[in-house]
């Protein structure tokens, strides 16, 4: 296996293969509007050409400046929440030790995050960590004004300036923000901030493969030109689509929507590599935010098998037949250990001595997905060959292209979010924020 394979044969009791072939045209159609950017959203679809069309200067500059921050710091602080944070920390955690934090990579920092949440307790237990280490911040937002990492970055400005006085805070902080508005690009011009911009066509969701993602990975140590690599080669045998058939990217798209369409509302990614937990996050963000307006679009949920297999794996056989699974599946894990025999065999594992840890573990996912399936949830699996930059890289792109294709099947533009905004209306009315005196009264009334 050379790249992502989609296997759709544990469909087959729910959905025929001919109503899946038969979105042929529509399908050639959907391509040709985000090729030619035609569709919703349109004017963000920059995205699609950004693998093939990364300027070299970009990449060499990354990486200079993530050789600049390693060297003389210990953690990288990652300031953003949504797509700021997930596409990078789905691949640092991907490739990481799975005991990073107690086995962290020698020679690079370590990469932690904050202003993904408002924990009170979060921000101060990261000051006590950051009180004994040196460090650097990527401060990252493309619109320059969400509360979460604003709050953050605020905290730790005003940290990192004490510890380290102005002038080497100064240099200690990477901003990536829009190239002209918002806040955060201010902020940073005022205080001379290293910056990289976050290219006007390209959402938050879709940004892993610009600055955005890049440099948190690059200092973490991996090869970005790899991950570029792996997408630019899915985005390749894009330009020229083929069928459905053919093409797992349309295969898993049109599948999905076919499932959803019979009532399968729920789709679970699952994985079976603890590593991959935060490449599920990313996803789920993904495919939420692109597909779920209008009261329409699959809910994206997660599961870590075999682990929820004890929890999550009840419900999943038994409970309300609106689920469908997306297994992602790695053919080959890293690293290789056997189950050793025991002469007294006492908890009877003898029958399986001898056997590779991955061998229980494929048995597991073969043995899952037939009760599943059994149990009236159909199953895509998505396989890739091993867990590195490259097949990361393909699994991204693949992904973004396969959510562009679903949203507009589902005739929704995939590239939007208007629905966040209604939480964050009520917050600042309610924390009184200037402006929003209106709405401040009409919530204090509701209450
Ligand atoms: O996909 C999106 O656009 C959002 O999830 C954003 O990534 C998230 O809200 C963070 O926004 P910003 O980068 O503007 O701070």
């Amino acid at each position: 296996m050379n790249n992502i394979q989609v296997s759709i044969k544990h469909s087959h009791d729910f959905i025929r293969e001919e109503e899946i072939y038969l979105q042929q045209n529509k399908i050639e159609k959907i391509h040709q509007s985000i090729i030619n950017k035609t569709g919703k959203g349109n004017d963000f679809l920059g995205w699609v050409e950004l693998p093939g069309n990364i300027d070299e200067e970009l990449i060499s500059s990354i990486n200079r400046t993530a050789n600049k921050l390693k060297s003389n710091t210990e953690i990288l602080v990652v300031v953003g929440i949504g797509g700021s944070y997930l596409g990078s920390r789905a691949v640092i955690e991907a490739l990481s030790h799975n005991f990073s934090l107690l086995n962290p990579r020698k020679n690079y920092p370590m990469v932690i995050y904050a202003g993904q949440n408002i924990g009170e307790d979060y921000l101060n237990d990261l000051l006590e960590v950051l009180d004994k280490k040196e460090y650097a911040i990527a401060v990252i937002s493309k619109s320059g004004t969400t509360t979460e990492p604003a709050i953050a970055f605020r905290i730790l400005k005003n940290h990192m300036e004490k510890k380290y006085g102005k002038a080497e805070a100064k240099e200690r902080i990477v901003a990536i923000t829009d190239q002209s508005k918002g806040a955060l690009k201010k902020l940073a011009t005022d205080e001379g901030y290293q910056t990289f911009v976050i290219p006007d066509d390209v959402g938050g969701r879709y940004s892993v493969l610009t600055p955005v993602g890049l440099l948190p990975i690059a200092v973490a140590g991996f090869d970005i030109q790899r991950l570029i690599d792996g997408a630019k080669s899915i985005q390749l045998m894009n330009s020229n689509p083929g069928s459905i058939k053919e093409n797992p990217v349309f295969l898993y798209a049109v599948t999905r929507n076919e499932l959803y369409k019979k009532g399968k509302l729920v789709e679970i990614l699952v994985n079976y590599q603890p590593n991959l937990f935060y490449l599920t996050e990313w996803w789920k963000q993904l495919y939420g935010e692109s597909e779920g307006k209008e009261g329409k679009g699959i809910f994206p949920a997660g599961v870590n098998f075999t682990t929820d297999l004890h929890s999550m794996g009840q419900y999943i056989q038994d409970g309300q037949r609106i689920l469908f699974e997306t297994v992602l599946s790695v053919a080959e894990p890293a690293k290789k250990m056997e189950i050793p025999f025991d002469r007294e065999n006492l908890d009877g594992l003898n029958f399986i001595s001898g056997k590779r840890i991955d061998e229980v573990n494929k048995m597991a996912e073969l043995g899952t997905t037939l009760a599943h399936i059994d149990g009236g949830v159909p199953n895509i699996k998505i396989s890739i060959p091993k867990v590195n930059e490259f097949y990361l890289g393909q699994l991204i792109y693949f992904f973004e292209m396969a959510c562009a294709v679903s949203g507009y099947l589902l005739d929704v533009n995939p590239f939007d979010q208007p629905g966040v905004e209604a939480y964050k209306k009520n917050m600042f009315a309610l924390l009184g924020k200037p402006g929003f005196e209106k709405e401040t009264e009409a919530i204090r009334e509701l209450l």
